[in-house]
């Protein structure tokens, strides 16, 4: 059984997904409308990984014994100055995610409850690539700069991605 603490905190995290989730919906559609479809691709994956990271932890609430609570998801931006603008914004917000496991194994380890520290372990190794993965692309963006032509190839490039569930969920 899980503690309420823990619980309650578990169901903040599953808010804290299906936010990102709607967050970079919402930064897909920006980049459909701007002709970037290969951006928004890329968005949209980035959207049903962070579903999955909310499903996964709804599933192990359940498995536990604890409330799944879903409370209201807020209203996401919808509107940037540039690619670059939205990617320094997934970068910030991944890094406060991880902020927020980080802070969420704290829990767990105050409750003693090591079932849940090692369940949360799969979520610090996911951020560590959600964050690299994120970096890399601003960075490509940032050498980019205004040339329109690696602009046009990093949208074909970024149209590639495909989300696959991870196998041993
Ligand atoms: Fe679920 Fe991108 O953190």
């Amino acid at each position: 059984m899980i503690s309420d603490k823990l619980n309650a905190a578990l169901n903040g995290q599953i808010n804290a997904e299906l936010y990102s989730s709607y967050l970079y919906v919402s930064m897909s559609a920006w980049f459909s409308a701007r002709s970037l479809p290969g951006f928004a691709n890329w968005m949209r994956c980035q959207a049903q990984e962070e579903l999955f990271h909310a499903t996964k932890m709804f599933d192990y609430l359940n498995e536990r014994g604890g409330t799944v609570a879903l409370e209201a998801i807020a209203k996401p931006d919808n509107t940037w100055d540039s690619p670059l603008a939205v990617l320094e914004q997934v970068a910030r917000h991944e890094a406060h995610v991880t902020q927020l496991i980080n802070d969420l194994i704290n829990c767990a380890l105050d409750e003693r409850d090591h079932a849940s520290n090692i369940f949360l372990q799969w979520y610090v190794t996911e951020q560590v690539e959600e964050e690299a993965s994120v970096g890399e692309a601003l960075n490509k963006l940032k050498m980019i700069g205004k040339d329109s032509a690696g602009m046009f190839a990093m949208d074909l490039e970024m149209g590639k991605r495909i989300f696959t569930p991870p196998v041993a969920a």
